[in-house]
């Protein structure tokens, strides 16, 4: 039994922030974030738009392009570190939204390997025969937990959500491998403070800016190069194949120095790479699927082509998945 991509959906808010609009909120430039990062613009979610409207919108694609109604779905997991609320798991809002009654449902907070470690969680419930379809989102709102101010980190953000469906099948297509990876040892580099039970709210928390995003850039960029190599190569090996057999890479898209560091190590040509954080930053765990959406919906995946995920977040978290289509 085989975890099986029926369907892939995604979502992106309409309204479009360009490196130019953020020149005018921190003193950087377009030149410096398209040279550091490659991105040129992000989306935004509008103020009524949240993560779990994100979600819905992209899951309804993804079910559509499965041909599965809502009862059909028996588990529901969600990737996102910015949910509606501290609790209950925006899985449960999704779930409501999209009317799926007989799922159980709930989120993974693996920051930016939050779809890699969601998918995991279906892979195995379809696998073990515990459920037969499962749907898998990864969705943020970045931009409501980034400091606006700041920088360092506002120019790397964007908003959207991505989806699939999957289905237990017999046969060899579908998901031929997960392997997750964490150290917490490294949670400092990459994090957002507050509110929580360490740093419960405070006025003076507000002022402090301990509701946004921290992050020491320079040193989750080497982490992050040398984790998305590794558990890479890992899953080549596990799975006996070569670098060049691999007919997509799709990575968290952090930014294409990241990328474009980790697909050299791996001797990848850039063609086998996906790419699409010059359009949408980094919108953490949505970003492997919204690519994944976009690669299937322009029909750049073909039958029986090979993919691998590759994801690297906060935590530190790291993970791959390779799948035959
Ligand atoms: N515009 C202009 N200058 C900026 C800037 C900006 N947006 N952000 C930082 N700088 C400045 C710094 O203040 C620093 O100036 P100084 O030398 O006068 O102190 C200089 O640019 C270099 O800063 P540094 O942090 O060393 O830059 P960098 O080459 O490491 O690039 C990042 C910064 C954030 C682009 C890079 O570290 C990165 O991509 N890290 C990984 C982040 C990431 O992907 N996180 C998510 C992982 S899932």
């Amino acid at each position: 039994m085989k975890a099986r991509i029926i369907g892939t959906g995604s979502y992106l808010p309409e309204t479009i922030r360009t490196n130019k609009d953020i020149e005018q909120m921190v003193d950087t430039s377009d030149e410096w974030i398209r040279a550091r990062t490659g991105i040129r613009e992000r989306r935004i979610a509008a103020d009524n738009e949240q993560t779990s409207d994100l979600a819905v919108k992209a899951a309804r694609k993804a079910m559509d392009m499965a041909g599965v109604s809502p009862e059909e779905i028996d588990f529901l997991v969600v990737g996102t570190i910015t949910g509606d609320l501290p609790w209950p798991a925006t899985a449960c809002l999704v779930q409501e939204g999209l009317g799926l009654k007989n799922a159980f449902a709930y989120d993974v907070s693996a920051a930016c390997s939050g779809f890699v470690f969601a998918l995991d969680a279906a892979v195995q419930q379809i696998e073990s025969g515990h459920i037969r379809k499962a749907l898998v989102v990864g969705a943020e709102c970045l931009s409501r937990i980034i400091d606006w101010q700041d920088r360092n980190t506002c120019i790397l953000f964007g908003d959207g959500a991505g989806a699939v469906v999957l289905e237990g099948q017999d046969g060899d297509h579908g998901v031929l491998s997960t392997h997750l990876h964490s150290d917490g040892s490294y949670w400092e580099l990459l994090h957002q403070p507050g509110f929580g039970t360490r740093t419960p709210a405070t006025e003076q928390g507000i002022l402090d800016r301990i509701p946004y995003l921290k992050m020491a850039g320079n040193e989750v960029f080497k982490v992050a190069v040398r984790s998305l190599t590794e558990v890479a190569k890992e899953a080549l090996e596990a799975n006996s194949l070569t670098a060049d057999q691999i007919d997509m890479m799709i990575p968290h898209q952090a930014n294409l120095r990241i990328l474009e560091a980790t697909a050299k190590r791996l001797k990848m040509r850039e063609d086998q790479v996906y790419v699409n954080v010059d359009r949408f930053g980094n919108t953490s765990g949505a970003s492997i699927p919204i690519a994944l959406d976009e690669a299937n919906r322009k029909g750049l995946i073909k039958e029986n082509d090979i993919l691998l995920f590759d994801a690297f977040g906060g935590g530190f978290t790291w993970g791959s998945a390779v799948v035959r289509w």
